[in-house]
């Protein structure tokens, strides 16, 4: 049973409950509050009870810990104790009704890491940038054109990164009948897959309606079709990282059906944050004119002559991705600002917790264990001088080198920007997904003129469902206009 008596034990020096707060409706606890805006009922009972307490939602007890200094006592604690692969397994059935025996999320990402790093990282690499070509750049229209940001950047980064991952649909990226084709594939992946996002936060919590299920399974249909086995079979230039998992799935036999909803699981997995991620970039840089001189300045001096002739270039060299200090403080402080996982683990059997100041708390089998970076370290006003502003130098030393020091009560800090996790919850995409934003900005930013349609009109709400599943999204979009600069 959980009790509030937690003080005396704490005395005695025996492990004691964290605060437990049930809220007033039973069983249900806190749940509409907690499902309405997370951050906000979070940073409620942190002010309340401290940086860890627990409380209940819906039947189950969460116990939250928001103390960055002691985020390692559970990123590194054996998988016996305290489960990542459960809470998972529940997502992936009920997002992507996705079953998969024997699945172990630690080994198969063991696996798949080495498709998206070192060598094949310069293939990735390659690959997106052609693709990225191919949509941005094979309209010579020089007219002004208005659009979403959050669109041009959500369609553009998937589609992209759909056609880097899963393949083209004829070997040739400089043909233009083939472009065409990878074109309207790679949109029609698009439009289906975002009529999907929209409802998978609430799948992933159990609450869409009959009539809503009914869509999402219809939506569903047409995207196992679009990344059936067989569609996929016919594709050119697929990366390791397909082969490899179509392999690891063959060999759990699994049958052509399961792998057609795994795939779509990895569409989500892979390309639903970086899209989001370059809006914010893309949508701080607009409405901060000195922090779009300062990267304007930064590609001047590493690309110079070569940004008039991106158009005919075959890529952009991983020693100038690398060598852009401005840009990795501006792409760390817009991913501090927006990326708002949880990192969950499932309490398998009763154990302790020592945080890094002495505390000793106990936590209970069946209970769950949850981590917010967002509130602590990312939003901590501790850590942060005005942690709600965008300031694209926060990254930075004065003397231009990363800024990598930050400190809370005197501690410096381990963890002080978690957009891509931590421990095993780490994501093993981060860098070709940092080599994808960089590529997609520097070629926007470079061969087209952008601005807003209506400046000044702020940066819009988060859409607070996200919160707990990786990049924020707006809750509405904002207009801008661009046009092909003259060659
Ligand atoms: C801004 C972009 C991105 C952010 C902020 C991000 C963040 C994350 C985070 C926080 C996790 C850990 C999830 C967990 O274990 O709880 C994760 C996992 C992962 N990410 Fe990323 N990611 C991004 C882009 C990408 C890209 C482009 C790829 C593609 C290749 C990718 C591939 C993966 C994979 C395969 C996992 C493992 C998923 C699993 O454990 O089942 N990510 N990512």
């Amino acid at each position: 049973m959980h009790s509030s008596s937690y003080c005396a034990s704490q005395l005695s020096g025996l492990p004691s409950d964290p605060p437990l707060d049930k809220g007033h409706i039973p069983w249900f606890g806190h749940a509409r509050e907690f499902g309405k805006d997370p951050a906000k009922f979070l940073s409620k009972m942190k002010q309340k009870h401290g940086d860890i307490f627990t409380i209940r939602v819906a039947g189950k007890f969460i116990t939250i810990l928001l103390d960055p200094c002691s985020y390692d006592a559970v990123l590194w604690e054996s998988n016996s104790k305290l489960d990542f692969g459960k809470y998972a397994r529940i997502l992936m059935e009920r997002m992507f009704d996705v079953k998969l025996p024997n699945f172990e999320p630690s080994d198969e990402k063991a696996m798949l890491r080495l498709t998206l790093q070192n060598k094949n990282l310069s293939s990735l690499t390659k690959a997106m940038f052609f693709n990225l070509k191919t949509l941005l750049l094979s309209d010579q229209n020089q007219q002004w054109q208005e659009g979403g940001l959050f669109y041009l950047s959500y369609s553009t980064m998937l589609r992209a990164g759909y056609l880097t991952l899963y393949g083209n649909e004829e070997e040739n990226y400089d043909d233009p009948s083939s472009q065409d084709k990878d074109r309207a594939h790679s949109s029609e992946v698009y439009n289906e897959f975002y009529k999907l996002d929209r409802f998978l936060m609430r799948a992933a919590r159990s609450m869409l309606t009959t009539v809503e299920q009914k869509e999402v399974a219809r939506i569903k249909e047409r995207l196992w079709k679009l990344l059936s086995v067989e569609r996929l079979n016919c594709k050119a230039n697929k990366s390791s990282w397909l082969e490899s998992y179509k392999k690891h799935l063959e060999e759990l036999g699994v049958d052509e059906d399961m792998q057609s909803r795994a795939m779509l699981l990895q569409l989500w997995v892979t390309q639903g944050n970086a899209g989001p991620a370059v809006f914010w970039l893309l949508l701080f840089l607009l409405n901060h004119p000195a922090a779009m001189a300062a990267v304007q300045g930064e590609l001047e001096k590493v690309l110079g002559h070569r940004r008039q002739t991106m158009k005919q270039m075959h890529g952009i060299s991983q020693e100038i991705l690398d060598n852009t200090p401005i840009f990795d403080s501006v792409l760390k402080e817009a991913l501090r600002l927006t990326a708002a996982p949880f990192i969950t683990r499932e309490v398998l059997e009763d154990a302790s917790l020592r945080l890094a100041d002495g505390r000793e708390y106990s936590l209970r089998k069946g209970d769950r264990l949850c981590l917010f970076p967002y509130l602590s370290p990312q939003m901590d006003a501790e850590i942060y001088e005005d942690p709600e502003k965008f300031k694209y130098d926060r990254f930075l030393n004065p003397d231009g080198t990363e800024k990598n020091d930050f400190y809370k009560r005197g501690t410096r800090l381990k963890h002080y920007n978690l957009p891509w996790g931590a421990g095993i919850n780490t994501c093993i995409g981060k860098f070709h997904a940092i080599n994808s934003i960089k590529q997609f900005v520097f070629l926007l930013l470079s061969c087209f003129d952008l601005e807003l349609k209506h400046p000044g009109s702020g940066i819009p709400e988060f859409d607070k469902e996200r919160y707990g599943f990786g990049i924020l999204q707006p809750e509405g979009d904002i207009m801008v206009r661009y046009k092909l600069k003259a060659s």
